[in-house]
This record gives structure tokens, sequence and C-alpha cells, in this order.
């Protein structure tokens, strides 16, 4: 029986380094590594859920494709269960070419495949089984979820489920943005998404604000992830609060809010404070940044815990 399960996106990242520049149309150019990881919010906070010791569960969509087999394959190997993620004939499993440049910049060339096909309907709600966290990431990226109201209609049937709904947010220059995710927000106990999200969002630049606006149109609580400044924590009841980021090593800040997400959904699960869910996801957000990969230097729940004694 899962105790989270995660909803969203499922992607084959590409990985290529170094790239500075692109080579003249129509020539060819060496580079030092290709690498094919897993990547998407919801694949890559399952993997570190399974990680930190949780059962995780996945619902969402890839091709029937061999990047659709390697992500399935990449996912279910890590320990989720991986019965809600549907295969879609003709469609493309979505697909990242990651260039990384030499200063550790990247950029990113995107197909969102069968991500963009997923609607509400397509869930298989029989995989929840129990679970009683359910995280919805990266809707922002899911076209024809937005495009029929859909966010919301999968955040409110998972309410009606009893379960405790969360939402992380991705960018998308093209999602329908607060539109199609204010309609969700009466259902969101909590909202976590990163700064830039939440001030392109909300049209705001003060962290408060941005809160604000996530709870005036209905989310009950709000944490924002702040990168090398840690996060700041808006909760229902009591005083807002900020945790400071654990010092360490940064090498790859790829999909470290998803493994902070991971961290907080822990603490949700153990039923801990807040501040202690937010500290422990902060650690789990620290650990991801010491590595290559999004989910790579996840350790277990103990270990991450050894880790946060260790540095306070
Ligand atoms: N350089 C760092 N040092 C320590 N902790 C970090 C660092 N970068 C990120 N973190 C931790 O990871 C959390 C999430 O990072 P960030 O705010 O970059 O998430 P994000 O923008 O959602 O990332 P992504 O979507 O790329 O995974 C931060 O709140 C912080 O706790
Ligand atoms: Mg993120």
């Amino acid at each position: 029986m899962a105790q989270v399960i995660c909803f969203g996106l499922l992607v084959a990242d590409c990985v290529t380094a170094t790239v500075d520049t692109l080579p003249e149309r129509g020539t060819l150019a060496i580079v030092d590594r290709v690498e094919l990881h897993v990547g998407g919010c919801a694949a890559n906070t399952a993997i570190a859920l399974a990680k930190l010791g949780l059962s995780a569960g996945i619902i969402g969509g890839v091709g029937a494709d061999g990047l659709g087999d390697f992500v399935l394959g990449a996912v279910a190997g890590a320990g989720v269960d991986v019965r809600g993620v549907k295969r879609f004939a003709n469609v493309p499993t979505a697909a990242t070419t990651v260039c990384v440049h030499s200063d550790a910049e990247r950029t990113f060339l995107h197909v969102p495949g069968a991500n963009a096909r997923f609607v509400a309907s397509d869930a298989d709600w029989s995989v929840i089984d129990g679970a009683g966290v359910f995280h919805i990431a990266g809707a922002q990226l899911m076209g024809a979820l937005e495009r029929e109201n859909g966010i919301a209609a999968v955040a409110e049937e998972a309410k009606r489920r009893g379960m405790t709904v969360t939402l992380d947010t991705v960018m998308n220059p093209e999602s329908l943005g607060w539109q199609a995710l204010a309609p969700a927000l009466p259902f969101v106990d909590w909202m976590l998404p990163s700064e830039p999200e939440a001030a392109t969002l909300t049209g705001e630049t003060d962290l408060s604000r941005q809160a604000e606006a996530f709870r005036t149109a209905g989310a009950k609580n709000v944490a924002i992830k702040r990168g090398a400044a840690g996060c700041a924590v808006f909760p229902d009841s009591g005083a807002p609060f900020t945790v400071p980021p654990l010092s360490v090593a940064a090498l790859d800040t790829l999909g470290a809010g998803d493994a902070w997400v991971a961290g907080f959904l822990l603490g949700l699960v153990r039923g801990l404070p807040a501040p202690e869910t937010a500290r422990f996801a902060n650690a789990v957000g620290a650990f991801a940044v010491t590595g290559y990969g999004a989910t790579t230097m996840i350790r277990t729940e103990a270990e991450t815990l050894a880790f946060l004694n260790r540095m306070i």
C-alpha cells in the first residue's frame, strides 16, 4: 500500500555536457558525455520518497516508446508503484535535452509529449489504495489537463477521498498559469512552489504577498522553496517562519526542489510539526545538491536525520 501518490510529470532527460555553443548548422561536435536520466517532478519526488523509505506510487503518462520503457523501468526499479502510469500509443514520452554549459548553467529543449495529453479521466484511482497524501507535481506542463480545468478536478477528487493534497509547480511560459491553478487551490492543503514560480503565478515579488495570494484563493498552508536561501513557511495556524538552508557544497541543483518536497511529504506522513517538516525538507534538498542527478544523493530517513542532527 502506497503512503504517498505522486500525480504529474514523468520525463526522460537526455543530459549533454559540455555545450557552450551549438555546432555550426549541419556539422558535428564531440561532447564529454550524453546520459539518459529520469526527470519530471512527479517521478523525481516519488523516487526520492522511496529512497527515504516511504512507499510511493505514481499516476501519469508515458508513450509506448523506448523512452517510455526507460522511464517506467527506472521508476519501478527505485521501488515506486507504477501501476498508475498510462501508456499512450502514438504519443512520445515527454523528453528534455539538457545542455550543460561549462559554468554549470543549463539550457533545455523539451517535448511535452504524453504529459500534455493526460487528462483527469486518465487517472486510475484504484491504485490509491489507502494512501494518505496525494501530491500534484508539474501540472503547468500538462496542457490538456489545464485546458479541461483538470487540476481542480484531480485535486477535488483526491480531497473527496480523504487525502492530504499537496501541489508543486513548474515554470512553463505556455501554461495557463493562475487561471488553471486557482480553481484547484480550495482543495490544496499545502501549496509548495519555488519562489520564482510563486512570483510568476501570483504576479507578486514579496514572499508574504505570494503566500497571501495562494491562501486567499483557497490553499490552506503555503511553503515556498528559496534555493540556497532555504524556505519560507506560511502555516494555517501560527505565525509564518523561515528555515535557513543547510550549508553544503552544491554541485548540481537540478531536482533539488523535488527532493525537498519528498522530505516535506515525509514530515506530513509522520505528522511532524511544520518547523520540523521544513527542516527535514531542507536537509533532503541539501543532500540532493551535493551530487549530480535529481535523486542520486538522497539517503534514508534515518541517515537524513543523523545528518540533520550533526549540522545543528
Ligand atoms: N545550494 C544549496 N544549499 C543548500 N540547500 C539547497 C541549495 N539549493 C537548494 N537547496 C535546498 O533545496 C530546496 C529546493 O531548492 P529550489 O528552491 O532550488 O527548488 P526548485 O526551484 O523547486 O528546484 P527544481 O524545480 O529545479 O527542482 C531549497 O529550499 C533548499 O532547502
Ligand atoms: Mg521545482
